[in-house]
């Protein structure tokens, strides 16, 4: 059971997260398509406005809310993010807005912020929306891998990406209603969870940059390569270490 200020927190953090990288897939995804399927472009554009819609009420909400701890360890920018940003529009001409990146670069953190009644209903209120985009932007990624997968469809994504950027859609809407339903999601078997989904995300990762450079670019080929086999290994270690805490009596082997 999540006492209030720790739901805040964590609700306010996991949207800062989860609301950026869906508005980012949306990107991905609306940039993926030929000159035929600007129908479908059009509808991931929408998706990115309404994330950024979304980012922007849990970044006004967040400041002296979220650990500085968490702002430290830049979960939710780093210092390249407004480069990157910059450079994908100048190239994609897909509007992207810097200034919610900016603003979150000023957040403060929550040095002894009491949270009140209100703040808690608005995160309710903002949550119960985050489960309804994201399930939007999930059932839209969804029909996208279905089509391509029945050769109805052609995108420049990988097939592997498209089911990835699903894993992690279904991920945030998972955390969004263990939050609702004020579950904590800090256990053993939890985090071992956790390590597994990330390591795997991680590996793919690599192997998405791996495909993605230049054939003749045989040293980062070969750097790229090595680091998703590193997460793989984490991966199987992080596999291995779950199923032996689902021996531990109390805990249940569900995943
Ligand atoms: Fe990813």
């Amino acid at each position: 059971m999540l006492f209030r200020e720790e739901y805040i927190r964590l609700s306010l953090e996991l949207n800062l997260f989860f609301g950026r990288i869906a508005k980012e897939h949306s990107i991905f995804i609306e940039t993926s398509f030929t000159g035929k399927d600007q129908n479908l472009a059009r509808e991931a554009d929408s998706l990115k406005v309404q994330f950024e819609t979304l980012l922007s009420e849990a970044i006004s909400l967040a400041n002296g809310a979220v650990s500085q701890e968490t702002l430290n360890a830049q979960e939710f920018i780093t210092p390249h993010t407004l480069d990157a940003e910059r450079v994908s529009q100048l190239y994609t001409w897909v509007p992207i807005n810097s200034s919610l990146t900016q603003a979150e670069a000023g957040l403060a953190g929550n040095g002894g912020m009491v949270y009140s009644p209100a703040l808690k209903q608005r995160v309710f209120m903002l949550n119960q929306k985050a489960v309804i985009l994201t399930t939007a932007l999930l059932n839209f990624k969804t029909r996208i891998l279905n089509n391509v997968l029945a050769c109805k469809l052609f995108t420049t994504n990988y097939p592997l990406l498209l089911d990835h950027i699903i894993r992690e859609a279904k991920f945030y809407l998972k955390a969004l209603n263990k939050l609702q339903n004020r579950e904590d999601a800090g256990n053993a078997r939890d985090l071992l969870e956790q390590e597994v989904f990330w390591n795997r995300i991680m590996a793919e990762h690599s192997f998405f940059i791996r495909g993605l450079l230049d054939p003749t670019e045989n040293e980062l080929i070969s750097t790229a390569n090595d680091l998703g086999e590193e997460f793989n290994k984490l991966t199987r270690k992080a596999i291995a270490a779950t199923e032996q805490t689902a021996l531990l009596p109390g805990v249940t082997a569900e995943t």
